[in-house]
């Protein structure tokens, strides 16, 4: 089994919205059973909290459902529990790193790195408006692509 973490800063927008999305990626591809994801925050502002109403209803429009998701904060064992925690943004990544052991550094990414677009970062749509949701939509449907073909390589060899 391959375990996947997708963190942000709150838990309620860019990160469980990533969980969905790839969920229903690796059900329609049929590796589920292989692949397992979850998602926290950096943060525990919100934990217990159900995805923000915006985010629920974009990722809704495209048929994700993230009805079942709280928020909740990275914890201590998720460092050894997951193969992969992929950062939304630089700010997360960095204080990833700084709650990581050394032997665990090689696990923590930037989410963006398995997308084939120019950006880097998933911008946080927390004060904006609908387009800032459809544009997070958009980066993680993306890079989700990139990170299932990564891991189809990962479980081949
Ligand atoms: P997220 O968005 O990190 O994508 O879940 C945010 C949610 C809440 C806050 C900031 C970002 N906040 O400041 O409460």
């Amino acid at each position: 089994m391959i375990r996947v973490l997708f963190v942000c800063l709150g838990n309620i927008c860019r990160s469980p919205t990533a969980e969905a999305v790839f969920r229903h990626q690796l059900q329609t591809q049929r590796l589920a059973h292989l692949i397992e994801c979850d998602s926290a925050g950096t943060s525990g502002y919100h934990s217990g909290d159900a995805p923000d109403r915006r985010a629920a209803q974009a990722a809704g429009a495209r048929g994700y459902d993230m009805s079942a998701l709280r928020a909740r904060q990275v914890s201590d064992d998720d460092f050894e529990r997951f193969d992969l925690l992929l950062a939304m943004d630089y700010n997360n990544l960095a204080e990833l790193r700084s709650r990581a052991d050394a032997t665990l550094q090689h696990k923590l990414k930037l989410f963006l790195e398995f997308g084939d677009g120019e950006e880097q970062e998933v911008p946080d749509p927390y004060y904006g408006g609908r387009e800032g949701f459809d544009h997070v939509l958009n980066l993680v449907e993306n890079a989700s692509i990139g990170l299932l073909q990564h891991l189809r390589g990962r479980l081949e060899s």
